[in-house]
């Protein structure tokens, strides 16, 4: 299939291109490169072997009705996915009409282009965060509580969007991935996370202390109901995710389809950061400080759905995780 990917030079849409091209598919990249750069689709290329006749690329702002139905004039395209959001918490809490405007019009002009060009295919990145202080596991099926920050609220209502579209336009296929914490990189080393200043999240911030880029890892609160107090999360390998997005596009099928992308396992800070420091033989220094404001205790998924009807498995440990992460940071 020819593949529109819009984000595609970013973490995880540049690990989904590798899984697609992998997959023998060919994409086209739509990315306005706002938190990535050009660089990311050569070493696509480098990774895989493939040329401009396979991975082609549009620096566009998806938002841009005019040059993206250009990019669907000229390409014949079987589906899209979907990774061109702002994707920062405390950013969207200070900015939230960018959020609001960049997350939800990239959603209406990349489906009303499906529409009208009669594509059936879209898949969708969703998050774990619209489930909110849902109890652990979260499942499909749960009800939807209320997100905690705009950028939360842009995925809430792009999924509701999204299902009301295919409401209304029986043949059209969406699917809703809910990513639970993606960490790690491609095994190259050549492409993975490289956050625009000091990281908020918590891998980037282990490998760039590591590295002695940054102090000391600040842990937020060790009095959780948690394990060790500290906060706990599903991490998932970015490649594992990437080969999710082959595999919902293999069986996308008419209507909304809603898959948890997770391993569902929970792993905690303090375990995070022990796994980080024996897979790598390397000191990470951390204190624990106060609570962040909106986190919350633990998040891991039910990934059974994904296993049942898409073939899909996480396959790789917390281990090969910390490796990969901290191979791309040596690297970067
Ligand atoms: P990222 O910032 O690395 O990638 C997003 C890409 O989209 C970037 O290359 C950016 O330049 C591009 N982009 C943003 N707005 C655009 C626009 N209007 N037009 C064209 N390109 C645009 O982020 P990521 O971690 O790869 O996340 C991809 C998607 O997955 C995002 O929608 C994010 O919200 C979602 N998601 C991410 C996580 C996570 O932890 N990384 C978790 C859940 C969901
Ligand atoms: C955060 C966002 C979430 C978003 C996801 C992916 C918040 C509240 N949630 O999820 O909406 O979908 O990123 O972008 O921001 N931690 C530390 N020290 C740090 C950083 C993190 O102790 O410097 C802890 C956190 O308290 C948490 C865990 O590490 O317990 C994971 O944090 P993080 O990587 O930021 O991801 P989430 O909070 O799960």
């Amino acid at each position: 299939m020819n593949i529109l990917v819009a984000g595609g030079a970013g973490y995880i849409g540049s690990h989904t291109c590798v899984a697609l091209l992998e997959a023998g598919h060919s994409v086209i990249v739509a990315d306005n490169l706002c938190n990535s750069k050009a660089e990311a689709i050569d070493k696509i290329k480098q990774i895989t072997g493939k040329t401009d006749k396979e991975v082609l690329f549009y620096e566009i702002d998806v938002t841009d009705k005019q040059k993206v139905y250009e990019v669907f004039l000229n390409h014949s395209i079987d589906g899209v996915i979907h990774f061109a959001g702002l994707k920062a918490v405390g950013e969207s809490v200070e900015k939230p009409l960018m959020y609001y405007y960049n997350n939800l019009m990239s959603t209406m002009v990349l489906s009303e282009a499906c529409l009208k060009f009669n594509i059936a295919k879209f898949v969708f990145s969703s998050s774990a965060t619209v489930y909110g202080e849902n109890e652990v596991p979260f499942v499909e099926t749960m009800n939807l509580l209320p997100t905690t920050n705009p950028y939360g609220e842009t995925k809430a209502m792009s999924e509701r969007i999204l299902t009301d579209i295919v409401k209304a336009n029986s043949n059209f296929a969406v699917t809703l991935l809910r990513y639970f914490n993606p960490v790690g990189a491609h095994k190259s080393g050549l492409i993975g996370e490289s956050p625009n200043g000091i990281p908020n999240n918590l891998m980037p911030y282990v490998t760039q202390v590591a590295k002695g880029k940054l102090k000391k890892l600040k842990i937020f609160g060790n009095d959780y109901a948690t394990v060790d107090g500290t906060g706990v999360r599903d991490y998932i390998h970015v490649c594992d995710l990437a080969e999710g997005h082959v595999s919902a596009l293999n069986k996308l099928s008419e209507g909304i389809n809603i898959y948890n992308l997770g391993t569902g396992q929970g792993t905690s800070v303090l375990q995070l950061v022990k796994a980080f420091e024996e897979a790598n033989n390397i000191e990470v220094s951390y204190e624990i400080v106060e609570r962040r404001a909106g986190d919350i205790a633990e998040c891991y998924a039910n990934a059974s759905k994904a296993e049942q009807e898409l073939g899909w498995t996480a396959k790789r440990g917390i281990v090969e995780m910390c490796k990969d992460a901290w191979k791309f940071e040596k690297n970067y």
